[in-house]
């Protein structure tokens, strides 16, 4: 079987390498051999994490994509442009294509497997969603008795990753980001990590997996990990939480529910102790209950791993052509971000005047809203209270509707902080 990658960066190299590195296994498993003979890079004069002896490098994609020789190709690029126009090309002429490109897929997904389709060809994207851990084969071939209820996961890396170092080694923001970077696990553009993007490019694949329903990104409520602050992270902890950066995806009676976002989650539950750069992905079945899908969510070699066992299930003959759940894929609406129903933990900074907190417990009784839990600091330098409170479960319109009438007293001193938790029940 012959390859051409489409970038030989952190995972087309890795690729390289693992190929390389048990070889004789995966031709055991496929009775095949693999062997990647074209590779196109933007730079072919720069130096490679992997070997590139045998492979004919080019900086003209398009050949590869074209090249009558090649039967499968795998995209490691990124972006959503011109990778576009080659898998759209690759799969006219009739190649397989495997990506790692949860942009390009999350954005076009639906009109690139329908082309996959009509052409008789695989698309396989394992490598997109949570980077090492197979979710997508748990969720289309371990988990295909059950009707999906809810999947939520830390899939970011680089998110996890910098939040981990700040609270343990309580190192700057921006000085882990550079680190991350440094270790291939951030996207070109990594803003794509810390705003959350990358997140749900992922979880608009995971939806559309669980539930048999068209990929769509755009109905996302997304929110990244930059506005997080150490005290948040001090608050959570003395009230029994870690804060993790989720995609979490429910179907409530057909209506899907997509969002990302920081999440306050007991410090009981396995995510909460999901650190670094592993990624974790709980689904839950309506008949196998809880699951939980944990690995390395990045880096070069985890990343080759879920590459290759595409290629694999190709060269085997066992790659489904209807991955998302075509002969069925339904319309589903999407549930409006108000309803969404959810314990929140509110963040106040108020000035130190008599009847504060009753002002502000008065303002979410009104509204229906308890209080399950509240912490206050001491009084600080400049006369403020730093409080925390934990509400009961309540819709996102209710919650943000006592936030505004909170937000107009005069003793609040900053915007209140809202963060999601979710017991993950
Ligand atoms: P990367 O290290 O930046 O590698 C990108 C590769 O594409 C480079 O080799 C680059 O060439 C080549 N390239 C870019 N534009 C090109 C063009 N116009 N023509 C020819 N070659 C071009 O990126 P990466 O981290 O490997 O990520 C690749 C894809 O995998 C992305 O979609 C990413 O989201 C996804 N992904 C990454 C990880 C991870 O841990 N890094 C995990 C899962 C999925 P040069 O080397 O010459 O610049
Ligand atoms: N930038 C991504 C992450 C790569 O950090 O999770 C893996 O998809």
């Amino acid at each position: 079987m012959n390859i051409g990658i489409l970038g030989l960066g952190t995972v087309g190299g890795g690729v390289v390498n693992v190929l390389a590195k048990n070889q004789a296994e995966i031709e055991r498993r496929t009775g095949l051999q693999i062997q990647i003979t074209r590779a196109a890079v933007r730079d072919s004069s720069q130096s490679r994490i992997c070997p590139t002896d045998g492979i004919l490098l080019t900086q003209d994609a398009m050949q590869i994509v074209n090249d009558a020789n090649i039967d499968v190709v795998l995209e490691l690029m990124g972006g959503t442009d011109l990778s576009k126009k080659l898998v759209e090309t690759a799969l006219k002429n009739g190649k397989h294509v495997v990506s790692a490109n949860k942009a390009l897929i999350a954005t076009h997904g639906n009109e690139l497997l329908a082309l996959a389709k009509a052409n008789g060809v695989h698309l396989l994207f394992e490598a997109a969603v949570a980077g090492g851990v197979p979710i997508l084969k748990s969720l289309e071939q371990g988990l295909s008795a059950n009707k999906i209820e809810m999947v939520a996961g830390i899939i970011n890396g680089t998110g996890n990753f910098i939040l981990t170092q700040m609270r343990d080694k309580g190192k700057d923001f921006n000085d882990v980001l550079q680190e991350a970077q440094d270790l291939g696990y951030a996207e070109a553009d990594p803003t794509f990590d810390v705003e959350g993007i990358d997140a749900a490019h992922k979880l608009a694949i995971l939806a559309s997996m669980a539930f048999g329903c068209q990929l769509n990104f755009a109905k996302i409520s997304t929110e990244g990990i930059s506005k997080i602050s150490n005290e948040d992270t001090a608050f959570a902890t003395e009230l029994g939480y870690s804060i993790k950066h989720l995609g979490i995806a429910k179907n409530i009676d057909g209506q899907v529910q997509m969002r990302v976002h920081p999440t306050l989650i007991p410090k009981s539950q396995l995510l909460a102790n999901v650190d670094g750069v592993m990624n974790a992905v709980l689904v839950k079945g309506n008949a196998v209950g809880s699951t939980l899908y944990y690995g390395a969510g990045a880096g070069a070699e985890a990343t080759a791993s879920a590459v290759i066992a595409d290629l694999v299930d190709i060269a085997k003959g066992t790659a489904s052509l209807d991955i998302l759940g075509w002969k069925t894929l339904g319309v589903f609406p999407n549930q409006h971000k108000d309803e969404i129903e959810s314990v929140f933990y509110l963040r106040l900074l108020a000035a130190d005047t008599a009847g504060v907190l009753a002002d502000i417990t008065a303002i979410l009784a009104s509204k229906n809203i308890s209080v399950e839990a509240v912490v206050q600091k001491q009084i600080d330098a400049q006369n403020n209270a730093h409080i925390a409170i934990i509400t009961n479960f309540v819709k996102t319109g209710t919650i943000n509707a006592a936030i505004a009438d909170i937000q107009n007293k005069d003793f609040i001193q900053e915007p209140v902080k809202m963060i999601y938790v979710e017991t993950l029940d």
